[in-house]
């Protein structure tokens, strides 16, 4: 069960990004975020803001046709999952259990292909489209340990987005 649910609007692509680069401070070795949301919310948008906050210097983009990329940031490894055209053959074949459990970072976009491989404790982040520029994000934390992840990460955008 999760105990509190989080709402930050953001305002611009670029507010996505720095506010998803600031969690980078607060996750842990196999934080798993979930990242939800329709076609076009900024799903991947925000997995590039946190790979940017992880050190990762490469491009991130939509991992569409290979589904995962994986990412070596400076202290940990990013895993980008995007599971809009998974099938369960594959899910057993990418590995997508091992990365889940590894000490990585783990962001998967169109969660609930793998709903049951999700661990107990995580994050969960749906992006909702409100116009051309405005997303709503809600932030759901599963576990005390991203309750206290997740609680640090909105007081730091909001000192940083006012
Ligand atoms: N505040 C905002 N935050 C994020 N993206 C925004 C925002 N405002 C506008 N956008 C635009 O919304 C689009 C988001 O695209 P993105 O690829 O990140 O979506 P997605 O959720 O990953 O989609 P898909 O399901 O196709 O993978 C981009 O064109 C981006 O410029
Ligand atoms: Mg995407």
């Amino acid at each position: 069960m999760s105990d509190k649910s989080f709402r930050w609007t953001s305002r611009s692509v670029d507010e996505t990004k720095k506010g998803a680069a600031l969690l980078a401070s607060y996750i842990q070795p196999g934080t798993v975020i979930t990242l939800d949301g329709e076609v076009g919310a900024g799903k991947t948008h925000f997995t590039q803001g946190l790979a940017v906050g992880m050190g990762i210097t490469g491009v991130v983009n939509s991992p569409t046709f290979s589904l995962v990329k994986s990412y070596e940031g400076r202290k940990l490894p990013l895993y980008h999952m995007d599971l809009y055209r998974l099938s369960q053959e594959e899910a057993e074949e990418l590995g997508l259990e091992e990365m889940i459990e590894g000490q990585g970072v783990s962001v998967v976009e169109w969660s609930d292909r793998i709903a049951e491989l999700l661990p107990a404790g995580r994050i969960e982040i749906r992006i909702e489209i409100l116009d051309l520029n405005h997303r709503e994000i809600e932030v759901i934390p599963y576990g005390t340990e991203m309750l206290q992840v997740v609680q640090d990460w909105m007081k730091a955008i909001r000192s940083e987005t006012g």
